[in-house]
């Protein structure tokens, strides 16, 4: 199976843009450092990165709960996507959809903890084409692993914070491949289902879709919350409630959501297949929604002369 493909960036730097092989930070960084920083990751649709206000609500919550300054605004934010798609020629045309990654850190300073020592926030924007995940992907559902790595416990480091900290998520998924998943399935300190490593995860019981609550200790996923959206208007009930191992493999179906997986039906969870082993019916309708009211939010208006 092809896990990733090679996509060159083109990267803005404090401003600054360049190409892949030149895009660079400092190692006194602090997000190099001691992984200070957050991020949001971002894809158009009809060129338009999508849900962009509520993604920089977001990253400007996670910057909060680490005393960090975000020191644009969303205007000056959403003018430097537009320059760094310009400029990696993407964004004009409907095969030349976008992946942008913002980065705010910590800043360069001194080797210490004290904030005070990183003046100025470092912020990047990493511009990609955007790959859709294989029409498999959708088509026939994915195998995901449910791993014994603990998401991390709320009073430690919140998953509320979309941070650069990525351990916590790379390890559990280091462990998702290892057993063949395209995903991974993590729980809480409680042993309550959590999230996925990249990706929020949904299940379904008797025509109803059920995600863990934000308190289970969760990425608030903006994908999770649109699909909220999505089922009121698809007449499909999307609540959450508290989940445990037997409701994920007891249930009619299953799916993770993220922003470059739109909605990804799991049809199997290690050895053990889960409903019918196929993606069900609520799963593809959550699908084909979300996609349809993806693009019309982003549909360019007619102009008017
Ligand atoms: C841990 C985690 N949970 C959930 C998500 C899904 O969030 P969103 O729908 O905002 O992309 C992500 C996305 O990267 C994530 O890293």
């Amino acid at each position: 199976m092809v896990r990733f493909l090679f996509m060159a960036a083109t990267v803005n730097v404090n401003g600054r843009t360049f190409d892949q092989e030149h895009a660079a930070i400092s190692v006194f960084d602090h997000g190099f450092l001691y992984g200070e920083g957050v991020y949001e990751t971002l894809r158009t649709y009809n060129g338009q990165p999508f849900l962009f206000d509520r993604h920089m609500r977001r990253l400007r919550t996670s910057a909060g709960m680490l005393a960090l300054s975000v020191p644009l605004t969303d205007a000056q934010i959403d003018a430097r996507f537009r320059e760094t798609m310009r400029a990696a020629g993407l964004g004009d045309a409907p095969d030349r959809e976008a992946y942008i990654r913002i980065l705010v850190t910590r800043g360069i300073g001194e080797l210490t903890y004290d904030p005070v020592a990183c003046p100025t926030p470092s912020i990047v924007v990493i511009v990609k084409p955007n790959v859709d995940p294989a029409a498999e992907v959708f088509e026939r559902g994915v195998k995901v692993a449910l791993v014994p790595i603990v998401r991390n416990h709320p009073g430690s480091v919140n998953p509320l914070i979309k941070s650069n900290n990525l351990l916590n998520n790379a390890l559990a998924m280091q462990e998702a491949f290892r057993r063949g998943g395209f995903e991974g399935i993590m729980r809480n300190y409680r042993g309550e289902l959590a999230e996925c490593t990249q990706s929020n995860v949904f299940i379904v019981k008797n025509g109803v879709a059920l995600t863990p609550p934000i308190d289970a200790g969760l990425l608030p996923g903006i994908t999770r919350a649109f699909l909220f959206e999505v089922g009121a208007e698809a007449g499909i009930d999307v609540r959450e409630a508290v989940l445990k191992d037997d409701d994920l493999f007891g249930a009619d179906e299953s799916f993770l959501t993220s922003t470059t997986r739109e909605v990804v039906p799991i049809v199997q969870v290690d050895d053990r297949k889960i409903g019918s082993g196929v993606p069900g019916r609520v799963t593809r309708a959550l699908l084909n929604g979300y996609r349809v009211k993806a693009r019309a939010l982003t549909a360019r208006q007619p102009t008017v002369l």
